[in-house]
């Protein structure tokens, strides 16, 4: 019966006909989608030898009626406000959702493998967070969910570890992978701008998420980052398991004194399997040299670095969001699963192959550290701190307070210290006592400091 019901839908898109799109979101990355189509169909078309023809059939949004900039005549009859509608119409045989978080995509995205129609998504949220459920449906109903997009935008990262890195055993990736921070962090170190100007025109670029309090806190990264995990260890990853923190702390002064060190504040993700086989994975602001490569990751740009066993060190590097970028990894996934449906080939995406993985716990894990305290200035306070690091054994490599020239005679100040190599618990649990002394204003800001391969 089974059996029956594939053939049907494979008779119904026998290999070289159209393939209808049902397009849930049309802004930034879904017009994009529209607009590359339009452009390069035929492209496709040919590429694929004729068998891989896409069209878009309906198109869903939350306001049919709204002005849409960059884009050409859409026939009003495309659009829709009714999902249900979108993944039951006939002319519908791929679903690409494009809509953003895990309410309303979670729906689409289990209705449409119900009716046996490949997802292709650039939701990173969704995967992350709900991932465990949609694969399973993904698994059940054999229909793929394709998501080159989800993660650093145009670079084709997901593929390459599926597939090129598949006889690898992945020993780490660290990357810059949210174009945002790393938009915002650039103009705040070059343009000397503010962080909520710098993040107004990351914005205004199409960069930043419709929630962008997720790209700053460190969780669109940190989605991203458990998709990889998943993907070379195997594992459902708990987005709890792992340690989060965003840029919005970043302040001017960590930018320039990172500067006068030799070094540039990057929001870092690091994912790396330890001897015992327990999986790292943390993403944070970090102090990383000058000379490491990622330290000329600019703007909004993003890259990987993988680890393999086999193949060593690669660096993956391109446009980590923004509309034509995006749009290019989910055209990519649109005509695989085209192919797919085309050829019968079944089931292609990814699959959990163990049930259980372990996170190592952030405090197990090792680093060096800036931390930047807001003191009140009076003497014996650096000497005061210093004291409880040392009875926790944790040294120091240097410390500093910037004098603001503008009022050398501060009560308030911040004082910085670096710090040695050690876990982090060893420096939670100090920093939780130095947060007693009465000099101390507010809690204590840590950013690792990466020695990277
Ligand atoms: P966006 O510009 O905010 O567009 C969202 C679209 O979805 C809009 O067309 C909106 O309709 C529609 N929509 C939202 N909620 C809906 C609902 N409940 N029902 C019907 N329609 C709904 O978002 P985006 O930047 O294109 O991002 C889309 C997805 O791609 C997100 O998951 C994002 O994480 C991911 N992504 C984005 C980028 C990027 O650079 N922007 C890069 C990689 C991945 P209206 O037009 O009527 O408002
Ligand atoms: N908001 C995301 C970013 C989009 O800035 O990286 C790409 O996933």
């Amino acid at each position: 019966m089974e059996k029956l019901r594939r053939l049907g839908t494979l008779r119904f898109v026998n290999a070289c006909s159209s393939l209808g799109i049902g397009l849930a979101g049309f802004g930034t990355v879904g017009s994009g989608v529209w607009n590359t189509l339009e452009r390069n169909g035929e492209l496709i078309t040919g590429r694929t030898g004729g068998c891989v023809q896409l069209h878009i059939a309906k198109i869903l949004v939350r306001d049919p009626a709204k002005a849409r900039a960059n884009i050409g005549e859409v026939p009003a009859a495309m659009f829709t406000t009714d999902w249900r509608a979108l993944v039951a119409d006939p002319a519908v045989h791929i679903v690409v959702e494009l809509i953003g978080g895990t309410t309303d995509a979670f729906e689409i995205v289990a209705a449409a493998l119900r009716a046996k129609k490949p997802v292709v998504t650039g939701n990173k949220a969704l995967l992350a967070e709900r991932g465990v459920e949609l694969f399973a449906l993904s698994k059940e109903t054999n229909t793929p969910i394709h998501f080159e997009a989800a993660v650093a935008g145009g670079i084709p990262i997901i593929r390459t570890v599926q597939d090129s890195f598949i006889g690898n055993r992945i020993l780490s990736f660290s990357g810059i992978i949210n174009g945002t921070s790393n938009y915002i962090l650039g103009r705040m170190t070059d343009a000397g701008l503010t962080f909520e100007a710098a993040l107004a025109e990351a914005q205004a670029l199409g960069y930043a998420e419709a929630d962008p309090a997720l790209d700053v806190n460190g969780w669109d990264a940190a989605h991203k980052a458990i998709l990889l995990a998943t993907l070379a260890y195997g594992f459902p990853i708990d987005p709890a398991s792992i340690h989060v923190s965003g840029i919005e702390q970043v302040r001017p002064t960590d930018i320039h004194f990172a500067k006068s060190l030799g070094y540039v504040v990057k929001l870092l993700a690091v994912i790396r399997e330890h001897p015992d086989r327990s999986v790292e994975i943390r993403v944070q602001p970090s102090f990383i040299a000058k000379s490491n490569i990622l330290a000329s990751v600019h703007g909004v740009f993003n890259a990987v670095a993988v680890h393999g066993d086999a193949a060593g060190e690669s660096l993956f590097y391109g446009r980590g969001a923004g509309q034509d970028p995006t749009a290019s990894s989910v055209v990519a996934d649109l005509v695989e699963a085209g192919r797919a449906l085309g050829n019968a080939s079944g089931h292609r995406g990814f699959l959990p192959y163990r049930e259980n993985g372990h996170v190592l716990p952030v405090r197990e894990t090792s680093t060096a550290y800036y931390v930047r305290f807001d003191v009140t200035d009076r003497p014996g306070v650096i000497a005061e701190i210093a004291k409880i690091l040392a009875e926790h054994r944790i040294g120091i490599s240097g410390t500093h307070s910037p004098v603001n020239p503008a009022n050398p005679d501060a009560e308030f100040v911040d004082m910085v210290f670096l710090l040695h190599t050690c876990p982090f618990g060893k420096l939670q649990d100090a920093l939780a006592e130095v947060e007693k002394l009465d000099c101390i204003n507010s809690e204590p800001v840590v950013f690792r400091i990466e020695s990277l391969g």
